[in-house]
């Protein structure tokens, strides 16, 4: 028996940031989260169940991944998968990026959220997005906020069986049309501390933790208002505060890591003078410049004099789908 299923999804960043678990198994957060998911920046993932098969094989862009990184990405969303469906059928995936992987763009994120739908369409299971975005942030955390497209929220949830710890959207993908997201590619190289270990280190070592998880409580309804609002100065402001925020908490971790360069530091000092623009940094090297269309070319013009490696415009972009031939 052969069952196939194939799915794009979305690569997402972070407005306020998901940094620190209360449980890692399950990858539940310490706070809430929210992001944009982002158009154009995909992983397409196929796969293929075959009661042949004696074990699960995963291609990503074109290389097979070993037992112990297949099971951090894959098998573990995989068996739930197994489990729903009731039998014990292995799978071929093959997933494919269109931007470098663990460069700070979300490569894990969008593949699993793309393998979850594609999983669902190949069993057949019709599982809704809300279960889908579960399983996903099984696979890896920020991964569920990538089973949607628009403005998405990710509850943190406070059951330890991780039910209420799910992801859905608060805005659609055209409801800010004028945003966009321009990436600075600092660097493609694979960053030294994954965010797993990171996140590990900082929940057991930094004295701010405390205060950026009052922080992060008492401004996310005031970033879900600037959206609302299309507020841009208050929305600016917040996002820099929130990816100033966890990347104060990662240096205040220990032992020592830290994932913004010179160039990045060139780049807030920058954003901040300009003043109509945000940056925000996930774990890694590169930043994403959000501000609205008018300013782009400023942006551009300036990104360009400091010779970045590569830079990518976004916008805001739909969620994940299902692809049928
Ligand atoms: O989902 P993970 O384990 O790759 O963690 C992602 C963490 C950040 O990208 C740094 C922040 C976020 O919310 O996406």
């Amino acid at each position: 028996m052969i069952l196939e299923g194939e799915a794009i999804a979305p690569s997402n960043i972070a407005i306020v940031k998901y940094w620190g678990k209360r449980n890692s198994e399950l990858n539940l957060p310490l706070n809430s989260s929210i992001s944009i998911s982002l158009d154009g920046i995909y992983a397409k993932t196929k796969v293929v169940f075959d009661s042949n098969f004696n074990e699960d094989k995963i291609i990503i862009n074109g290389k097979e991944l070993g037992i112990k990184e297949k099971q951090d990405y894959a098998t573990k969303v995989l068996n739930i998968f197994r489990n729903i469906y009731g039998k014990k059928i292995y799978a071929l995936v093959n997933s494919t990026t269109n931007f470098p992987e663990s460069s700070g763009l979300a490569s894990s994120a969008a593949g699993i959220a793309a393998l979850v739908y594609a999983a669902n369409s190949a069993l057949n299971l019709n599982l809704t997005q809300k279960d889908l975005s579960i399983i996903a942030r099984i696979g890896s955390g920020s991964a569920c906020r990538s089973t949607v497209g628009g403005f998405a929220f990710w509850e943190k949830g406070v059951k330890d069986s991780g039910e209420d710890s799910f992801c859905y959207q608060i805005f659609p993908e055209n409801y800010w049309e004028d945003l966009v997201d321009i990436i600075a590619i600092i660097s493609t190289q694979k960053k030294k501390i994954s965010s797993r270990l990171g996140m590990q280190t900082s929940v057991n070592s930094s004295t701010l933790m405390k205060c950026r998880l009052e922080f992060i409580e008492r401004t996310i309804p005031e970033v879900i208002n600037s959206i609302k609002e299309k507020n841009e100065k208050k929305f600016f402001e917040l996002t820099m505060r929130h990816s100033n925020s966890m990347h104060a908490v990662i240096l205040d971790s220990w032992p020592s890591f830290f994932y913004l360069n010179d160039k990045d530091l060139e780049i807030m000092r920058w954003i901040q003078d300009y003043g109509k623009a945000a940056y925000t940094f996930d774990a890694g090297q590169n930043a994403h410049i959000i501000t609205l269309q008018q300013y782009a070319d400023v942006v551009l013009d300036f990104l360009k004099s400091i010779n970045v490696e590569k830079i990518i415009v976004s916008k805001v972009g739909h969620g994940p789908i299902v692809l049928h031939d």
